[in-house]
């Protein structure tokens, strides 16, 4: 019976850790999953039922939760993400959401980091709800290398970023969905856990030699000033809150001023029975985006 299955909502679903999940989700018979979009003509080619939603129009919220069992809850690079998810929040305790599985980011619960806080700040805001939770820390994206913020990367071998030689830890972001994916199956077992995601620490440089190892064209970092990052930032419309911290994150990474900015954990196999992306698969899976 379709009506016993457990009923899942994935907000971000036009997004990369959304999109990924659902593509997840869709293959498990037991669950029904349901993708929320705020544009859903940017949803068309996912293939479960699609519902509107959109945090800055409060009157969308109620509808997209009815008879929601748990939540996958993704905010973009804006400082609104308070906002929204507090009204999200709110949103779900009325309509009796029994889960909350949230996509925040890296960091130990004193980081200084501006918008690292911002996550755990909704952290926090989850908990006081008294719905159960499941707290996902990934670290820095590797699909940062293909595009970010929504601005494409088009390197043509050239590698820019703003951390110097620092090494900072990274995740796929399909890995990231995975585990979403094993938190929203299994609530009972990853109720009240928080996942810091990290696979492998590597300096920009290092990425450059595995891509030219790995693809057989010439890849080289170039470190550039973390101004640069914002300037292109906020030409292309950037929230100027969310890249404001995320500039300071530059400057803080290549000073190694980051506790735990370089650190790996070896969860990955334990929550998913598979291993996380390496630096040398993933240039190998996105291939045809690197090669110029
Ligand atoms: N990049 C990193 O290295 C990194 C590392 C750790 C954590 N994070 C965190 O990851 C999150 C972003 O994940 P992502 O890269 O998967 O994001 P993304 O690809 O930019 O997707 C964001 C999703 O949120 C949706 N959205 C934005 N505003 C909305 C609104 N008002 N109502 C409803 N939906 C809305 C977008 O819809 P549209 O398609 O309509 O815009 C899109 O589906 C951020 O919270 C960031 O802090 C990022």
């Amino acid at each position: 019976m379709s009506d016993s299955k457990r009923k899942i909502l994935v907000t971000g679903a036009t997004g990369q850790i959304g999109g990924a999940l659902v593509r997840l989700l869709a293959a498990e018979s037991e669950l029904r999953v349901v993708a929320a979009a705020r544009d859903q003509g940017k949803a068309t080619s996912l293939s479960v039922p699609v519902v509107m939603l959109d945090y800055d129009r409060e009157e969308t919220l109620a509808p997209a939760l009815e008879g929601i069992d748990s939540i996958f809850m993704v905010t973009g690079y804006t400082v609104d993400m308070l906002k929204q998810s507090k009204a999200i929040v709110n949103a779900a305790k009325r309509a009796g959401v029994k889960h909350v599985v949230h996509l925040g980011a890296p960091g130990d619960d004193d980081t200084k980091v501006g918008h690292w806080g911002w996550h755990q700040f909704v952290e926090r805001y989850i908990e006081w709800s008294g719905i159960s939770f499941t707290h996902l820390r990934p670290e820095i994206f590797m699909q940062n290398l293909l595009g970010y913020g929504g601005a494409k990367a088009d390197s043509k071998g050239i590698i820019r970023h703003y951390i110097g030689d620092a090494r900072i830890s990274w995740v796929d972001c399909d890995n990231v969905a995975a585990v979403a994916a094993v938190a929203l199956k299994r609530p009972d077992i990853h109720a009240g856990k928080t996942y810091h995601l990290g696979y492998e620490a590597r300096s920009h440089s290092e990425i450059a030699e595995i891509l030219t190892q790995v693809l057989g064209q010439q890849f080289i970092a170039e470190s550039r000033p973390p101004q640069e990052f914002l300037e292109q930032m906020l030409a292309a419309g950037a929230d100027p809150a969310y890249m404001k911290c995320a500039y300071q994150n530059w400057i803080d990474y290549e000073a190694r001023a980051i506790p735990g900015q370089d650190a790996v954990y070896g969860n990955f196999f334990d929550l998913t029975g598979r291993k996380p992306t390496t630096w040398a698969e993933f240039a190998k899976q996105h291939a045809e985006a690197f090669k110029y």
